[in-house]
């Protein structure tokens, strides 16, 4: 039995489950070896070499689980959105969703084949034993519609935060049609074999608890309630201790959280519920000592809630050392 679906389903394993958010990733260099040559989404859409940049980590640091090389645009692209992503910028979007009318226009793309998803995760699911489960993923609705309508990365995402009160219909529009897709992404990865669904709302926490509540909870609670009962679904957001109760109320087995929320925090917000997180990821350059030290406390506040998933507060910097992730990997095992 994995460790990890005994913590999701809210029981303590013998060991603790860990895995890091972007464990596949530029840190490894089997990593920028498999991927010389090709683009990222690229990448995500040839089956042998996603199952294999998947398998990578899980090979190299023995993690309790492995997540599913992809991102959070594929399922645009599979729907025929013209997004690209950009090295060291990420996601651009040419033209951005502005307008009613791009609303109208972006809202009849439907994804038609997943095939390339359905072999990769068949792939990886027939490699991984029984141990290891393959975690399966997509962008939450407000996640994916911030890029869509800011045309890239944003910190303060004013545009998108805009939109949801200046035409709150057409806002509404897209962030059903986003739901509909990443649910449809999810339900192709479960289909083929993922025990386990992270949903990651990542600049989430750029909202006001009221703009969550009303304008994007909604959307998550539909993806969520999509695959409710098929396997154990784990929500994420960045900076987003003002939202941990409404994002468990959106219906997940478990909630990720990220480094600045200590975790005994967060159990007492959401009693009851397993958390995953949350080591904080610039300490994986601090020298071992520190990080040794961060690891054990994060842990030990992680026995507040009545299972933990050990994990970084937010994805794996490209510059990390990999060795450096193996060692944590060991340690966290020990604990
Ligand atoms: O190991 C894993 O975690 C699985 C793979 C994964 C990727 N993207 C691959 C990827 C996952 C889970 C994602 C999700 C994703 N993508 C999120 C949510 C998680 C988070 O970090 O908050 C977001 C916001 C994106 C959008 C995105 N894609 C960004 C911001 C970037 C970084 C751009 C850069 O160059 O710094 C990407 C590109 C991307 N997706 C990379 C990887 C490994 C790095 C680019 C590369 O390797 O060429």
């Amino acid at each position: 039995m994995s460790s990890l679906l005994t913590a999701l389903s809210g029981h303590r394993p013998e060991r603790l489950p860990v895995w890091f958010m972007r464990q596949a990733g530029r840190s490894l260099p089997e990593y920028k070896q498999a991927r010389e040559g090709t683009t990222i989404l690229e990448a995500c859409l040839k089956p042998e070499l996603a199952a294999e940049i998947t398998l990578q980590p899980v090979r190299r640091h023995n993690v309790d689980a492995a997540i599913f090389f992809s991102d959070i645009m594929t399922p645009l692209v599979l729907a025929g959105v013209d997004v690209d992503i950009k090295p060291g910028i990420g996601p651009v979007i040419d033209h951005p969703v502005r307008t009613a009318a791009d609303v109208e226009r972006i809202v009849s793309h439907r994804i038609d084949d997943a095939s390339a998803i359905t072999e990769a995760v068949r792939l990886v699911v027939g490699e991984l034993g029984d141990d290891t489960a393959l975690i399966g993923f997509a962008g939450a609705p407000f996640t994916l519609a911030a890029y869509l309508v800011e045309g890239r990365g944003s910190r303060d995402h004013l545009q998108a935060r805009a939109m949801m009160h200046a035409d709150p219909q057409s806002w509404h529009k897209l962030l059903d049609w986003a739901a509909d897709l990443s649910a449809q992404f999810l339900g192709v990865q479960i289909d083929a074999g993922a025990r386990a669904v992270q949903l990651f709302d990542s600049w989430a926490g750029a909202l006001s608890r009221a703009d969550y509540v009303d304008r994007v909870q909604p959307h998550s609670a539909k993806v969520l309630a999509a695959v409710e009962g098929r396997v154990p679904r784990i929500h994420f957001g960045v900076g987003t201790r003002h939202l941990l109760t409404d994002m468990a109320e959106a219906g997940v087995e478990a909630l990720g959280v990220d480094y600045r929320t200590p975790l005994d925090e967060a159990a007492r917000l959401v009693p009851g519920l397993p958390l995953q997180g949350n080591i904080d990821p610039a300490l994986l350059a601090a020298g071992w000592d520190a990080l040794e030290a961060h690891a054990r406390d994060v842990v030990e506040r992680g026995r507040q809630a009545p299972a933990h998933v050990v994990n970084l507060g937010h994805g794996v910097p490209p510059t990390t050392d990999p060795q450096v992730l193996t060692d944590l990997v060991a340690l966290i095992h020990e604990l």
